[in-house]
């Protein structure tokens, strides 16, 4: 707020009140247009003039596949339909997803995808860009950089943007420290993703970005990396060392519709959506989103099963309207800038559990004496001993390195606010691999071991070490199904 204008737009209030005083009821709904609409502004609103010559850009990002993870790609569809609706073009979407969930034979209502209970279909009209294996993160990176040369497969479309232009990017997944999930390997790791961010800032091929990130431990992904002189406002679901939160899920409250055996959204992202549909994003700042937002995702400020919004990058161009992000829908003019009336605790789940929710749906579902359900509690049986296999093989491998007294500890500490997850990032990448390669593929489930490597490398034990640790907790486990040469490794 400058200083020097602050009396005026006292006066302009005042005479604004007298004004509006004078109008009929129906005028002061702020209805019609009168010639001093222009001229004289709420003192909430910032007296600059927000630049609107320059294209809006927006990148959608789905990080993972199989129908229990139908939230994360209904996510990204909505999101689609928010900017469609806002009248930002597609050839300024760029949209990542696996695409096998609306044919999915599991899908109840085929060909169509739904983002709450009572929610219309949001797939119909999404574009295809990068689907299937070619939802990497090599080819997310190609498009923030308009790099065409870089891309694997796809419709070849990118962030061509000009200085003037706005990019909004949108991200939803499951998430580790310090990574974000993929549904092919590797996953994207922070200091790479910032370093892409920093490359597209040295291009001068915007004017300012905003990144909204759902996933567990989002913040990791930029706590102690991201700089504030990159003109990019991040919005996390989640600290650095908490879940995020899958919603609308199977024997809950709010229920989907019965047919769902799988959650159809997750907290933080319907948090955002549904409030951008709820409001004239004329009027309602990025800023304004962003308190909704936090305190919808904090479930009302209980966290008992909610997380924490954070935020990072420069945050003093948050003033600015969200349209210039999102676009503008007319259907919302007469919507207020801000204001969600409905403040009930929503039940949600777990990231990392709602994997096991569906499969448990699913198999309460199936045709009890069937050899398929039989097959089927196998599965789910194989995946909790891979679970815990994953989880004891880590104790050990801190035991051997740091002892019984320290070990636990060194693994689990969470640096202080301000420090990256990791100090040499190749290290974090390598000790994944060595990890991999004797006691399997870490999966969804195992990215939240990531911290616990991030914090070997931070105490600086060479990689030979680390190896045989890895060999002493795994050596000569037959890790045949959960081999990374099947799926890649995670890094
Ligand atoms: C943050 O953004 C504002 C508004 O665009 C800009 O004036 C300021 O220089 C930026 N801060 C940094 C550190 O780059």
């Amino acid at each position: 707020m400058g200083f020097p204008g602050f009396p005026f737009r006292l006066i302009f209030l005042v005479l604004l009140v007298a004004a509006a005083a004078t109008l009929p009821s129906e005028a002061r709904g702020g209805r019609r247009r009168y010639p001093w609409d222009p001229i004289i502004r709420w003192p909430s609103d910032h007296p600059q003039k927000e630049e609107d010559d320059g294209t809006r850009w927006a990148v959608l990002v789905a990080g993972s596949n199989g129908f229990g993870n139908y939230r994360h790609q209904a996510d990204v569809c909505h999101a689609y339909q928010i900017l469609k609706k806002g009248g930002v073009k597609d050839e300024n979407i760029v949209v990542f997803m696996y695409d096998d969930i609306a044919m999915n034979d599991l899908n109840p209502r085929k060909g169509v995808l739904i983002n709450h209970p009572n929610g219309e279909d949001v797939y119909a009209g999404v574009p295809k860009d990068y689907t299937g294996e070619q939802v990497t993160a090599e080819n997310f990176y190609a498009v923030i950089l308009g790099d065409k040369s870089a891309l694997k497969g796809g419709s070849g479309k990118v962030v061509d943007s000009k200085p003037g232009d706005r990019i909004f990017i949108y991200y939803s997944d499951h998430g580790g420290p310090g990574v974000l999930g993929m549904p092919n390997m590797p996953y994207l790791y922070g200091k790479d993703f910032i370093d892409v961010l920093k490359k597209k800032h040295t291009s001068g091929t915007y004017k300012e970005m905003v990144i909204y990130i759902e996933a567990c431990e989002s913040g990791s992904v930029f706590e102690g990396l991201m700089p504030d002189n990159l003109n990019i406002y991040v919005t996390t679901a989640s600290n650095a060392e908490e879940s995020s939160w899958g919603t609308y899920c199977p024997g809950m409250d709010p229920p989907p519709p019965p047919e769902y055996i799988t959650c159809l959204g997750d907290l933080y992202s319907i948090a955002w959506m549904e409030d951008s549909e709820t409001h004239n994003l004329k009027r309602e700042t990025i800023e304004q989103q962003y308190d909704q937002v936090k305190e919808r995702t904090s479930n009302y400020n209980t966290y008992n099963a909610g997380s924490h919004v954070m935020e990072y990058g420069n945050t003093s161009f948050k003033w600015e309207k969200l349209y210039l992000y999102q676009g503008f829908d007319p259907a919302t003019e007469n919507l207020p800038p801000n204001g969600i009336e409905v403040k009930e605790r929503m039940d949600v789940v777990n990231q990392r559990d709602a994997d096991v929710l569906f499969l448990w749906e699913r198999y309460k579902k199936m045709e009890d004496g069937t050899k398929a359900k039989a097959e089927f509690l196998k599965v789910i049986t194989e995946t909790m001993l891979h679970r815990e296999h994953l989880d004891g093989s880590v104790d050990i491998i801190g035991l051997a390195l740091f002892g019984p007294d320290k070990g636990p500890s060194i693994l689990k500490t969470v640096r202080r606010r301000g420090l990256p997850l990791a100090d040499d990032w190749d290290c974090l990448k390598s000790t994944v691999r060595l990890f991999e390669a004797h006691c399997g593929s870490l999966t969804q489930y195992g990215m939240k071991h990531m911290r616990a490597f991030a914090n070997i490398c931070n105490s600086g034990v060479p990689l030979s070490r680390i190896e045989e640790a890895c060999m002493a907790a795994c050596g000569g486990r037959d890790i045949a199904k959960w081999s990374p040469l099947n799926r890649g490794y995670s890094a």
